[in-house]
């Protein structure tokens, strides 16, 4: 066996730069976004959006360290099993889900002796055992009368034998997948123990012998770097790049100017990586704090009721007084309190005091329900009814909006004060309590709780009243010990609506009383603790449960409860929302030492993108492009309460937002700080270091822009891929699949090279058909021995301008203009750069050789957007493919205005074309994009023909309505024999074939 010897693969090309099974890490990365809360990172805070799919960080490390050999396909196919997308892979990852049941292997799979691994219980009266006995699989077992179980002896390599064949009957790789645990949720020593023996077998020239992911890694390190690979993200955020490339056994380099993010990333690599010892220490240290807070609040007195029974949350409401009756009047957009219990708020007249007692009824009517559903908040108004008349004033005119000198919206709320933390009597908006839910006395500590909602009594009013008094007493001394927040809100993006909406001016009048009293105990306790570090994460985690931003949610006919603040990122106030008690401690617990990490080492830095302290081999990074998220403002919420008495760990760190620092928008600063960070990184990178930049994939200025930056950095783009990391409700069209490009980048060779764009386009050219060619190749290969192909067309697009960019980002100069220049060259609007060109130059390149089967070269040439768009996905649903972003991005490619107009569904996983039939005449219009196109005009011809219509009236109308009908009817037939071919209804295929067969005719007659 060869040795391992340093720097043998020093200027190897990287497995990603060739191949990279793109659309098995989407659907890995779906499946990962989709378990939600059970994602391995989000139990640090869920707060945190964006954090980026482990398995792709995972495929990203492994793809540019691995090297690529002459046998692509074998490269492939090693790389697909270390990531544990091959078919021993799958088999496992779904028996330890145990996905399938007994009896649906005795359907699936052909088996001669069934039990040998089966045990059956008869069931019907009509067989005997004897006959049993004699069944070979397959059959259907509920109709034989029989249920089945696995044997007691047989064992897990046993089961997977049936697992293998089972899953071979299953077409395509995501219905294999979808019956399957992640990766990362199976043992992984079991999970990938076939692999070791194929890997080292492919690697052996280059002395590999690995038996974990770690030692794979730390080889490849040493035969391309010298040592182990170092990984570094300069914007970690909430940690998923450095902790992944962590586990998978790289050194990890973590920097990033949030001191809230750079603690979450602390947290993935010391808490969630924490080795399996320090699990107890980490649990007794949460225990000691949830009892030591539940003992404070039990001897404060403000959370029980005389017979022993525990709030578990307080519904509050805003109150107001009506300007039209002078009556107070409490301002709930809906009075459900608990669907599943039909409990709801009861608004009860008290003409002595002009207000509304408020009683809480459970178990109420159908109607009662439904009244209930419309409170007395709605578009904007107040309104209610008093003695029969309904009374209507808007939101803004209680509070007083008007407009001030800058034109701006102003209004007269009372700002508040630093000790300020209820309402004052001649405030605009007061705040109320309206019920409880009670947890009863005997149930408070056991696993199922058992809860009932109630109305306000003077008891609890005088219990809210002690709260208030002890915050009173206490405020100004919690503040100076920093155990409650005096920072105020700085206005922005999203902090501005606090201040605006409700005169809040300080961080802790997003708080209420009781929370204050809360989290000043919570914030004491874990000062105090062995693990103040772990305590910051969790009481940040804490946080965004537990303010007056947490909204009752009672949906789906539940219980009830209250929502957290950032189910988005922003800062939503209510008119009613819930106070927790003190007897959720226990939900905000951390789960420790979820996955430890190997023996690596990682540095965490509070630092800008462009001052990395250290040196990376790799680069992975998700910059801020564009974002919507305002992670600074975010930040502000958390660290006015975590930036002082700051545990050890995080001592280094500057507490605060720095949002002057902060990377985001589009604009022109934009550009110059991320030329500054990703120069800064090509810098602190050695020669034969690779970089990989995610982004959002939008549109070809964005492309236009990143290019502009990295190829300013120094960069070179070597290779692009597309994955679809999540599927989205966010538009109003229906799903919206939220696609990211993994741009892979090389430090660009030294020295200058002009070129001109009349050179380069030529050579743009050659270098994509090249590169779509090769795929193509690989493509038919593992088709033929497979079953699928690995690349989609939106693979081969995105290679396509990978192709593209790799040729123009080896220049330095275009047209004489330096690329640094051009990349900080402010853009004016509607300007079309060269790099937007490119990327068109790219896109038609790649598109032109993407040919729909059945159309010939000639025809695609001269069709536009819209045509092209509508026949290659008719293409491509005949196949049965329906994923939204195929459409998505052959729509950006072709530069159809608006896809929509001729989608017919736009589900994320069952997207589908309008079919001839569907398009109703405003579709078809000459003012749309298809109804104005030659294909839009058939479209209506075999309509016309469908609905009876005369053959010659419409090929009249053909000729009268297309000047150039002569000249395009050839085209014209092209596309109806591809109908003919295509249509999923018959009726269609066989009007597109009267049709064509006329125009042909029309010919031979010679008209
Ligand atoms: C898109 S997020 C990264 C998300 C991360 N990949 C994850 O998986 O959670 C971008 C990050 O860039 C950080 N950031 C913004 N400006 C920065 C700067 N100038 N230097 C370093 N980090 C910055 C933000 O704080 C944010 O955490």
């Amino acid at each position: 066996m060869a040795e391992l010897i340093p720097l043998t693969l020093q200027d190897a090309p990287a497995l990603i730069e060739g191949v990279f099974p793109a659309q098995k890490v989407s659907f890995e990365a779906q499946t990962e976004r989709k378990a939600g809360a059970a994602q391995t990172l989000t139990g640090l805070g869920s707060y945190w959006k964006g954090r980026k799919p482990l398995i792709l960080v995972r495929a990203i490390v492994l793809g540019s360290l691995l090297p690529q050999t002459d046998d692509h396909e074998k490269d492939l196919e090693i790389f697909e099993s270390l990531m544990g997308f091959d078919y021993e892979g799958l088999a496992r990852r779904a028996l330890i889900q145990n996905a399938i049941k007994p009896k649906d292997f005795a359907s699936l799979i052909a088996l001669g002796s069934p039990w040998d691994f089966f045990s059956y219980t008869i069931k019907a009266s009509d067989i005997s055992a004897e006959e049993v006995e004699t069944w070979e699989f397959p059959f259907d077992a509920d109709a034989k009368g029989i249920t089945m179980r696995w044997r007691r002896d047989i064992d897990d390599e046993n089961k997977l034998v049936l697992y293998r064949k089972a899953l071979a009957t299953f077409s395509s790789y995501e219905e294999k997948a979808s019956l399957c645990k992640r990766p990362e949720e199976v043992d992984q020593n079991w999970l990938y123990a076939p692999v070791w023996t194929r890997v080292n077998h492919h690697y052996a020239q280059f002395g590999i012998n690995a038996h974990s992911h770690a030692e794979l890694v730390e080889q490849l390190g040493i035969l391309r770097y010298g040592h182990r690979p170092r990984a570094g993200d300069t914007f970690s955020g909430g940690g998923s790049i450095p902790f992944e490339a962590a586990r998978v056994g790289c050194n990890a380099y973590a920097a990033d100017l949030n001191p809230i993010a750079c603690m979450l990333t602390w947290g993935a690599l010391n808490i969630i990586g924490a080795p399996k010892e320090q699990r107890s220490m980490y649990e007794d240290a949460q225990r000691e704090v949830t009892q030591q807070v539940d003992k404070e609040l039990i001897a404060l007195g403000v959370e029980h009721d005389d017979e022993g029974n525990r709030a578990k949350a307080y519904l509050y409401c805003l109150e107001t007084r009506c300007p039209e009756t002078g009556w107070m009047i409490p301002m709930l957009p809906s009075r459900i309190i608990s669907p599943k219990h039909g409990t709801v708020a009861k608004l009860i007249p008290d003409h002595a005091n002009k207000r509304f007692d408020m009683e809480v009824i459970n178990n109420a009517s159908n109607k009662e329900i439904k009244d209930a559903e419309t409170g007395t908040v709605h578009d904007g108004d107040l309104v209610y009814e008093l003695d029969g008349r309904t009374h209507r004033t808007p939101v803004k005119t209680l509070r007083g909006d008007y407009r001030g000198p800058q034109g701006n919206t102003l209004n007269r709320l009372r700002k508040w004060e630093k000790l300020d933390f209820i309402p004052r009597d001649e405030d605009i908006f007061q705040e109320r309590l309206y019920a409880i839910q009670w947890i009863t006395k005997a149930s408070i500590y056991e696993p199922r709780q058992v809860t009932c909602f109630c109305g306000v009594t003077a008891d609890d009013l005088a219990r809210e009243r002690k709260v208030e008094r002890i915050v009173a007493e206490n405020l100004a001394r919690w503040q100076n010990e920093s155990l409650t927040p005096d920072m105020e809100i700085e206005p922005g993006d999203k902090t501005d609506e606090p201040i605006r909406t409700r005169g809040w001016t300080h961080w802790h009048h997003l708080f209420s009383p009781r929370q204050l009293v809360l989290l000043a105990e919570t914030i004491r306790a874990w000062r105090n603790s062995t693990h103040p570090e772990l305590g910051w994460i969790a009481v940040a985690r804490m946080l965004n449960y537990n303010a007056k931003l947490c909204q009752w949610h009672t949906g789906q006919g539940g219980l009830g409860y209250p929502n957290h603040i950032f189910y988005n990122q922003a800062f939503n106030v209510f008119y009613n929302y819930a106070v927790r008690s003190s007897a959720w401690m226990k939900s905000y617990e951390i789960d420790t030492a979820i996955s430890p990490l190997p023996k690596v080492n990682n540095i965490i830095e509070n630092a800008t993108a462009n001052n990395p302290s250290l040196a990376c081999n790799l680069w992975i990074t998700d910059p801020p492009y564009a974002d919507a998220v305002n992670y600074h403002e975010i930040t502000e919420f958390f660290i006015a309460w975590l930036r002082k008495n700051v545990p050890e760990e995080f001592k280094d760190w500057t507490w605060d937002s720095r949002r002057a620092l902060a990377i985001k928008g589009i604009g022109d600063d934009f550009r110059r700080s991320m030329i500054d960070a990703y120069r800064a990184m090509a810098e602190n990178m050695p020669d034969d270091g690779m970089q990989c930049v995610m982004f959002t994939h939008q549109d070809t200025g964005v492309w236009s822009d990143m290019i502009g930056i990295f190829w300013a950095a120094g960069l070179q783009v070597v290779a692009a891929w597309y994955i679809a990391t999540e599927t989205t409700s966010e538009l109003k069209k229906g799903g919206y699949v939220q696609g990211t490009v993994i741009l892979m980048l090389r430090k660009r060779a030294a020295g200058d090279r002009a070129g001109f764009k009349q050179r380069i386009l030529p050579a743009v050219r050659t270098e994509v058909k090249h590169q779509i060619e090769t795929m193509m190749h690989l493509n038919d290969e593992v088709k033929d021995r497979m079953g699928e192909p690995v690349f989609n067309d939106s693979d081969l697009q995105m290679a396509g301008y990978a192709a593209a960019l790799k040729v123009l980002t080896a220049y330095t100069q275009i047209g004489g203009e330096d690329v640094t220049a051009f990349a900080m060259r402010p853009r004016q609007r509607g300007e079309v750069t060269v790099v937007d060109e490119i990327v068109q130059q790219a896109a038609e390149a790649a598109n032109s050789l993407l040919v729909p089967e059945g159309i010939a070269p000639d025809t695609w040439h001269k069709l536009n957007g819209i045509q092209r768009f509508y026949l290659r996905m008719m293409d491509m649903e005949s196949t049965g493919a329906s994923k939204l972003d195929n459409y998505q991005n052959f729509a950006k490619a072709f530069r159809v205005v608006d896809y929509t107009k001729v989608m017919a569904s736009m589900t994320a996983n069952k997207a589908q074309l309008k079919h001839v039939t569907d398009f109703v005449s405003r579709d078809l219009t000459e003012s749309t994009e298809l109804g104005a196109s030659w294909l839009g005009r058939l479209i209506i011809g075999l309509q016309q023909l469908l609905a009876e219509t005369e053959p010659q009236v419409v090929i009249g109308q053909l000729q009268a309505e297309l000047p150039d009908f002569m000249e395009v009817r050839p085209l014209l037939i092209d596309m109806l024999s591809f109908m003919e071919k295509m249509a999923p209804e018959d009726e269609v295929r066989q009007a597109a074939e009267v049709l064509g067969a006329r125009l042909r005719n029309l010919r031979a007659l010679g008209q």
